[in-house]
């Protein structure tokens, strides 16, 4: 494993903190040249010089450049991390367009950019590696957060093609599907993380060992909490059903916030 990772140039986006820098140390622990990103340049200040990496702080969206100079010339792994989350305006109540706009840039369209502006030099190296921190709600949903559940799906739909567009030319994708972890966005989830996500929420660190995990055994899904997958077969078997029991959650939570 270590093979695969030491003095690999990688870049994790939404470093400051969370998950972001849980993948940052563990990426810098395992021998690779870090990139620490953040929009919060004290945040990703900080991280870079804990891990002895490179700050470069800014919008996900538009770092590959300097990302790629920082690194001397390449990225070798591609963590697309930074996401936002929102709840949703309800159906009924003025429609807020910015939710919605800001999920999509950040959660689908940074890692579209992304992949637009390294793709050329992975596919002339026959190598490279794009991890996606998606969300279970990109396989699943999130009770109270449309813009989330639906910009998740759109993050776990472009991993998912991107992997099957590129496997045979050398590229390597993951996606990362966690339900909570202990992060400032999970404690800013309200009663709906409450309900739904703290039960069974994990640490940062659980998602970048389940990561490390899969790049060993080459596999395109991360299910940090396994569990994941009988939801996911529960879905895809019945739908109505599982449609029937997300809202019997959904009316629990009505009945708690
Ligand atoms: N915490 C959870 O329960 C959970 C579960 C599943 C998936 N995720 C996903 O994991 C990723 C990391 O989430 P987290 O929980 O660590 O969140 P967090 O809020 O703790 O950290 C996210 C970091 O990203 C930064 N950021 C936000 N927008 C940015 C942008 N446009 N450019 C650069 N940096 C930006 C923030 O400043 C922050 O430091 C997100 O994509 C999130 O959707 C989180």
């Amino acid at each position: 494993m270590v093979g695969a990772v030491q003095d690999a140039g990688v870049v994790v986006t939404g470093a400051g903190g969370g998950i972001g820098a849980a993948l940052a140390r563990r990426f810098g622990a395992e021998g690779a040249r870090v990139v620490v990103n953040d929009l919060d340049a004290g945040r990703a200040k900080a991280v870079a010089e804990e891990i002895g990496g490179i700050a470069v702080p800014g919008d996900a969206s538009a770092i590959v450049a300097e990302a790629r100079e920082a690194l001397g010339g390449t990225v070798d792994v591609y963590c697309a991390n930074a996401g936002i989350a929102f709840e949703a305006g309800e159906p009924g109540t003025p429609l807020d367009e910015q939710p919605w706009a800001l999920s999509w840039e950040v959660n689908v369209m940074a890692h579209v950019r992304a992949a637009h502006e390294l793709l050329p030099e992975w596919l002339e190296r026959g190598t490279g590696r794009f991890v996606s921190t998606v969300s279970a709600a990109g396989l699943l949903t999130m009770i109270g957060a449309a813009p989330y559940a639906v910009t998740k799906h759109g993050a776990y739909a472009f991993a998912e093609w991107l992997s099957l567009t590129y496997r045979h030319r050398g590229l390597k994708v993951h996606a990362i599907c966690p339900q909570g972890v202990r992060t400032d966005m999970l404690a800013a989830t309200g009663s709906a993380g409450d309900l739904v996500l703290q039960p069974t929420a994990i640490e940062p660190d659980e998602v970048a060992d389940a990561l490390f995990k899969g790049i060993e055994e080459d596999r395109f899904l991360i299910l940090p909490h396994p569990e994941v997958a009988g939801y996911c077969q529960a879905r895809a078997a019945d739908p109505d059903r599982w449609l029937t029991n997300m809202n019997h959650l959904q009316q629990k939570w009505e009945t708690t916030r």
